[in-house]
């Protein structure tokens, strides 16, 4: 009786092994059949958060990556966490805003069930989820074929309504997770996320002439985001130049933290607008090679065209055209002397640590061939 139990034991043992390693088999097979196309992950992908300020160019910084086979991009997923808690101030929004990059590197998406206004049901509900190619390509929107290009315009009406889970499932076929924000205003909130043994994470940190942001500032309504930024500051005064002095002290603090932090040796690379703008191509390059990405020769040809392409918004809304090189000096010919001196003044220390130079008179701001873009600059 007791060998007869114990045979029939063994026998069923057998056959769960066998079925499992069949089913292990299987499900190797077929997820290497079935997504073919892309890069089948086997080692810790890579994680890279750009980390910027607004209008300083980081929706192009983002395309750059966007544009990469082998990379999962989203475009500004705090948004939806600073537009549900638009009475905190930045410093407390940090919080949920690490929780939040650190969910979706892991490509958990739950938090966004709380943060998206229409209880995250679908990725649509992320404003901006068009910019972001993976989401607008198999598997995450079966509604466009894989012969098909990437078209935000078309994404933004066939890929609605297309379930939040399916953005998990195809974060995880990428390499390479990258997202940008512009809402850390403290490098130190994301330190523990170096430490974490689930992440690889590099931090891209792009930084602007203040009084270049200051001029693109003009033309969009920031003002939800301004009360955020200046909350805890007692005089409720919300001028530019606050904004900008908050700004500017906030990239100087990056850097330091990114200087002085162990954990983030090799893992930090600052970079600069106006660089990205006289010398895109030689600045794609030194971003692939810090996010271990190449440069194939489409991307080559890609990135010939935006810089060559005289339509502006064809690209979307980070136009980028062979005139960007003067968009760099708009603000000399645009902005009024005393606005210049009143940012100068509470930009000094960022407009020194970045290598831009203060105008002294409205002769020097308005005389072109005066350069006021260090060249020589570098912080390696
Ligand atoms: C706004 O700022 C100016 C100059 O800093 C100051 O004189 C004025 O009292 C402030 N107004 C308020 C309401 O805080
Ligand atoms: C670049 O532009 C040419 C001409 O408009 C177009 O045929 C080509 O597909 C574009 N290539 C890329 C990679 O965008
Ligand atoms: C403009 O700046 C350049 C370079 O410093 C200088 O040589 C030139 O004299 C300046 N022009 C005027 C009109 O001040």
């Amino acid at each position: 009786m007791m060998q007869s139990t114990l045979k029939y034991f063994f026998f069923f043992f057998l056959v769960s092994f066998l079925f499992f390693s069949l089913s292990q088999f299987l499900y190797i097979k077929i997820s290497s059949t079935t997504y073919s196309q892309y890069s089948v992950v086997d080692k810790k992908p890579v994680h890279v958060l750009v980390v910027s300020s607004w209008r300083s160019g980081s929706s192009f910084v983002g395309q750059i990556f966007n544009h990469h086979n082998d990379v999962f991009y989203l475009f500004e997923p705090g948004h939806s966490i600073w537009m549900k808690f638009w009475g905190e101030s930045s410093e407390l929004l940090h919080f949920p805003l690490r929780d939040l990059l650190r969910s979706l590197f892991t490509c958990d998406v739950s938090p966004l069930q709380q943060y998206l206004p229409n209880g995250g049901k679908y990725f649509s509900e992320l404003g901006f989820f068009a910019e972001s190619r993976a989401l607008c390509s198999q598997p995450a929107c079966t509604a466009f074929m894989p012969s098909e290009g990437y078209d935000r315009l078309k994404c933004y009406h066939r890929c609605k309504n297309t379930l939040l889970d399916k953005m998990a499932e195809a974060c995880k076929k990428y390499s390479h997770i990258v997202m940008k924000t512009v809402r850390v205003l403290d490098l130190s909130v994301l330190l523990p996320l170096f430490r974490d043994p689930a992440l690889d994470l590099r931090i891209l940190h792009l930084v602007r002439d203040p009084r270049g942001i200051a001029l693109s500032r003009k033309y969009f309504d920031l003002t939800i985001e301004n009360n955020i930024l200046l909350r805890k500051h007692e005089n409720k005064n919300n001028t530019m130049s606050r904004v900008l002095g908050k700004i500017c002290k906030a990239q100087v603090e990056i850097n330091n933290v990114a200087k002085a932090a162990e954990v983030l040796k090799g893992r930090y690379m600052a970079i600069r607008h106006e660089d990205l703008s006289n010398e895109p191509l030689k600045s794609i390059q030194k971003i692939y090679n810090f996010a271990g990405l190449h440069l194939t020769q489409d991307l080559e040809q890609w990135v010939y065209n935006i810089t060559h392409v005289e339509v502006e918004g064809k690209y979307g809304f980070m136009t980028f055209s062979r005139k960007s090189s003067m968009v760099v000096q708009k603000w000399r010919t645009n902005l009024n002397y005393n606005f210049v001196q009143e940012i100068q003044d509470h930009c000094k220390e960022a407009m020194n640590l970045f290598g831009y130079r203060p105008v002294g008179s409205p002769k020097e701001q308005k005389n072109l061939t005066l350069d006021l873009v260090n060249m020589d600059w570098s912080l390696e």
